[in-house]
């Protein structure tokens, strides 16, 4: 029999019974479920609105079951409606009258709006640990590759030197971003919709206050129609995730492509690559790849959020069980993505030589062989066309900046020099670059040294 039972004069579909169903998903909130049911108990004691041994009842019913359904000596019953539903009714069977008081100045709109915030606020805590973990990570492995030269790029073409330590750091900063972002989030999310009840309030005297300080929130939902209908700490936090792979996908992308025979700046550790069925010779980057897939898989989950609350009328509408799959689909598949990430980074090899190697044949220091004529006087634009044609030459020669004769030089403008070659060495164009936030080895280092602030006061 329903709980509900009492209005119908027929028993549910059976169709209907699977199709509303939410327990297979929702079984997850458990114990964030008992947590939030024994401080509304306490909560009603001491409002006198049930009695103590009522309370303590219940207080030992729902500790006991938690643990039973831990120990596997009880198990979810799949033709549950949902955990709420579940709990109540495991608790009436165990303590009668008792049981059944639990829901009195509650439904289950203020209770599962309840359930999913305790549960994501402890979600969003995890992955900003991960976060943390793979910031720290970056910027510790930037700090040993503060003199390894790479090619820049923009356009995926080689551009202008940087080092792997800069390289590094930029993704050290998003991940920072993405720390700062979450915890934005779960500040907002950390109000308590608990006494909202259906929609409307309730007329017993509750005190919405204490519940709200005891399940560690920062205050209570202002409005009770808004806190039974608002999902958007879910959105905010899916949006998060989103920004969160859209960066993990960017990495993967690179080390895809760092570990291709094509760069091969970095080699997987073994444990951390996989090979083909047919071809021996193959070693793949899965794990980056499945990252990068991943990806859409997250955005995809904000996109169900987003749609499933468009123009949903006040307040709460039974489209938003829709909300569980779709925010639990995405945490889990960011912990999975970090928790995987972390230890790939860590045990993969740095080729410096051959990022050296690559740094020294795109033309990456033409800007600085421009900017040597530029400091001997020579505009800019025109330097930046006599270099251009400097370019052209070495193409045509089958020659590097470097490797050009000062004869050629020389007649393309007889400003160069000899101390040409040493104003165009990767060192030096490297190690010129120390403007804020450039690739120089004091800038990183500087970058390194704020980010260790940040870690350690996040
Ligand atoms: N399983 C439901 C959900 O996840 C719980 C709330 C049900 N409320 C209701 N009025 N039917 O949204």
């Amino acid at each position: 029999m329903k709980m509900w039972a009492g209005r119908f004069s027929k028993e549910a579909d059976a169709r209907v019974n699977d199709f509303n169903s939410s327990i297979r998903f929702d079984s997850r909130m458990v114990e964030q479920d008992c947590k939030g049911s024994i401080a509304h108990a306490q909560m009603l004691a001491a409002q006198g609105i049930i009695s103590k041994e009522d309370a303590h009842l219940i207080v030992e019913g729902l500790t006991g079951l938690y643990k039973d359904l831990q120990e596997g000596t009880l198990l979810f019953d799949p033709n549950a409606e949902d955990i709420h539903m579940f709990l109540e009714e495991q608790l009436t069977k165990r303590i009668g009258d008792a049981g059944k008081r639990l829901h009195t100045a509650r439904s289950r709109n203020d209770q599962v709006a309840l359930d999913l915030r305790l549960y994501l606020r402890e979600e969003a805590s995890q992955i900003f640990d991960l976060l943390h973990e793979l910031a720290s990570q970056f910027t510790n492995l930037a700090g040993e590759h503060l003199e390894t030269v790479m090619p820049g790029y923009t356009h995926l073409q080689r551009a202008q030197p940087v080092t792997f330590g800069h390289h590094l750091m930029a993704y050290a900063n998003m991940l920072a971003r993405d720390m700062g972002r979450l915890q934005d989030a779960a500040a907002r999310m950390n109000f308590s919709p608990l006494g909202c009840c259906a929609l409307a309030g309730t007329t017993y005297p509750i005190d919405r206050q204490m519940t709200a300080h005891a399940l560690g929130f920062d205050g209570i939902c202002q409005n009770s129609l808004d806190g039974v209908s608002d999902r958007d700490f879910c959105i905010e936090l899916a949006s998060c995730l989103s920004l969160v792979m859209m960066h993990l996908s960017r990495f993967s992308e690179e080390m895809v492509s760092w570990c291709s025979w094509e760069f091969k700046f970095i080699e997987l550790d073994d444990a951390f690559a996989t090979g083909s069925s047919i071809m021996p010779q193959k070693k793949n980057p899965d794990v980056s790849e499945l990252i990068r897939g991943k990806t859409g898989r997250v955005y995809g989950d904000l996109m169900s959020l987003l749609s499933m609350m468009k123009s949903l009328p006040l307040a709460y509408n039974k489209d938003m069980q829709e909300d569980k799959e779709a925010i639990f689909d995405a945490v889990d598949t960011v912990k999975l993505c970090l928790t995987t990430m972390i230890p790939m980074v860590s045990t993969m090899t740095v080729l410096g030589d051959n990022m050296r190697a690559a740094a020294a044949k795109g033309f990456i220091n033409a800007t600085d062989c421009a900017d040597y004529l530029t400091k001997k006087g020579i505009p800019f634009r025109d330097a930046y066309k006599c270099t251009g044609g400097l370019v052209a030459l070495c193409i045509e020669k089958g020659l590097t900046l470097e490797t050009l004769p000062l004869s050629d030089y020389q007649a393309a403008c007889p400003v160069f020099g000899e101390d040409i070659y040493e104003a165009i060495s990767l060192t030096t164009c490297v190690k010129g670059r120390t403007s804020e936030g450039g690739p120089s080895p004091q800038s990183v280092q500087k970058q390194i040294d704020w980010m260790q602030d940040f870690l350690q006061s996040h």
